[in-house]
């Protein structure tokens, strides 16, 4: 299990700026998170890694960001409309709901028995445009996937690809949750990062495999533990309606083990579906062979608020410096929030501040999530530092003045080192 408790995280998230209940002042909307001032320069570095690992270092991947509504004939075709929910029951005496799945005979909350499970869809519907009715009904997407495949035949028109490559998308997804909780782990507004990747049908097994390898790579760049994930083979009948084979990467959460990721064989299943209903070839012409067809799919799908409570939980640390418990977030450089912080040992002496300002000031060229800090005592600052998972901390003192060095931080072991700002500049840019 994971150490720290989920109460831990929640709060420190809160308290530091990385996630507040969603519309808090209104007394919040279940199963919607907003991202404070930290949580934002920690997801976007979440992001950013998955899209440069994914996209950019690859030669066979093409990025997409395609509108979050679509022609709810996507939906229909892609089998959502009819199958995309979860098993509902309603307690008789206290009217509340719950997933079927997760539930005993009675209701946990008032011991009430529940009336007969029915099925509901989780996609929110809305209306496009000012008219009422059929024509202008839509669904906020579920899947980032589904915009990847209606784009199939626009990419492979403009990029000409050679097979196997790959669609990736990173964006919102909405999915009307019968019990959103535990914090971000199930939330009704949600970001995936979603590969469709496509390849000759018998071919499939090979990229499964591959891709299987690129999701622990992924695991071990992002920070988070991999004893801490296990993989799941998810068998017949509990597969999503497009999937022959599924392998779930689960996480030991503090609220048990639960799905963090998923890996998908999708077959030809939508790329045929969507081609039926809008009645476009979305075959591959395989130029060296000259044969046609529809290519089938490999599918890793990355949820990112998982991810982000998942680093949280792996890099979650107590330990005793100086005497005292201390709380530190063991980041990854790539994704933490602020990557150094730059204290004036005084904040009362002009000349330190001056030449504090102009080392940050160099910093933050160099490096935009670089973070002034002239409050309260030395050791407080580290202290502050390291629960927001900071990994380097630089004081400018009166030496500094004398012969232009300064004193480094480190903050997983609390060393700290004297080096010229030149060097300093060298090593916090490797
Ligand atoms: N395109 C495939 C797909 O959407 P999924 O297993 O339904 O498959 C993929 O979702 C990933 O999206 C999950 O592994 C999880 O990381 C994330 N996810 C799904 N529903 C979520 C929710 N309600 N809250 C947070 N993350 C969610």
């Amino acid at each position: 299990m994971a150490e720290p408790s989920m109460e831990k995280i929640v709060s420190l998230c809160k308290r530091r700026g990385f996630i507040y209940p969603g519309s808090e002042i209104y007394g919040g909307l279940s199963g919607t998170w907003d991202f404070g001032p930290l949580g934002v320069e920690l997801k976007n570095n979440v992001k950013a890694l998955w899209w440069r690992m994914f996209v950019q270092e690859r030669e066979d991947m093409h990025g997409v960001d395609a509108a979050i509504l679509m022609n709810a004939k996507a939906w229909e075709a892609s089998g959502h409309v009819e199958g995309f929910q979860d098993p509902l029951v309603e307690c008789k005496k206290c009217k509340r709901r719950f997933r079927a799945d997760q539930v005993e005979k009675e209701c946990p909350e008032c011991g009430g028995s529940f009336g007969a499970v029915r099925q509901f869809n989780m996609m929110f519907k809305t209306e496009v445009g000012a008219t009422d009715g059929v024509a202008a009904t839509t669904y906020l997407r579920p899947e980032t996937a589904g915009g990847i495949f209606v784009n199939f035949k626009n990419v492979v028109d403009s990029q000409h690809p050679k097979l196997p490559f790959g669609i990736a998308q990173i964006g919102k997804a909405f999915r009307n949750e019968i019990a959103p909780r535990d914090f971000i782990f199930r939330v009704r507004e949600l970001e995936q990062m979603e590969i469709e990747y496509f390849v000759k049908p018998a071919d499939w097994q090979t990229h499964f495999e591959a891709w299987k390898g690129e999701v622990y790579r992924y695991l071990d760049a992002v920070g988070i533990s991999r004893e801490l994930v296990h993989e799941l083979e998810v068998p017949d009948g509990e597969r999503a309606h497009y999937s022959e084979r599924t392998i779930d990467f689960e996480f030991d959460f503090p609220f048990g083990r639960k799905e963090l990721y998923g890996l998908a064989y999708r077959t030809d299943f939508d790329l045929k579906a969507h081609a039926a209903a809008s009645g476009v070839d979305l075959s591959y012409l395989d130029e060296e062979t000259k044969e046609r067809f529809v290519p089938h799919v490999i599918e890793p799908s990355f949820g990112l608020e998982r991810t982000v409570l998942a680093l949280l939980l792996s890099a979650y640390t107590e330990d005793e410096m100086g005497g005292e418990t201390r709380t530190y977030l063991k980041l990854n450089r790539a994704v933490a929030p602020v990557k150094v912080a730059v204290f004036p040992l005084l904040k009362n002496k002009p000349e330190l501040v001056k030449k504090a300002r102009e080392v940050y000031t160099i910093l933050k060229k160099m490096m935009p999530q670089t973070m002034w800090d002239d409050n309260g005592n030395i050791g407080k600052r580290y202290r502050r530092q390291d629960e927001i998972g900071t990994p380097y901390c630089v004081t400018i003192d009166f030496d500094t003045l004398q012969d232009d060095t300064v004193t480094l931080r480190d903050r997983d072991t609390g060393k700290q080192e004297r080096l010229p700002i030149g060097k300093l500049l060298e090593k916090l840019a490797s």
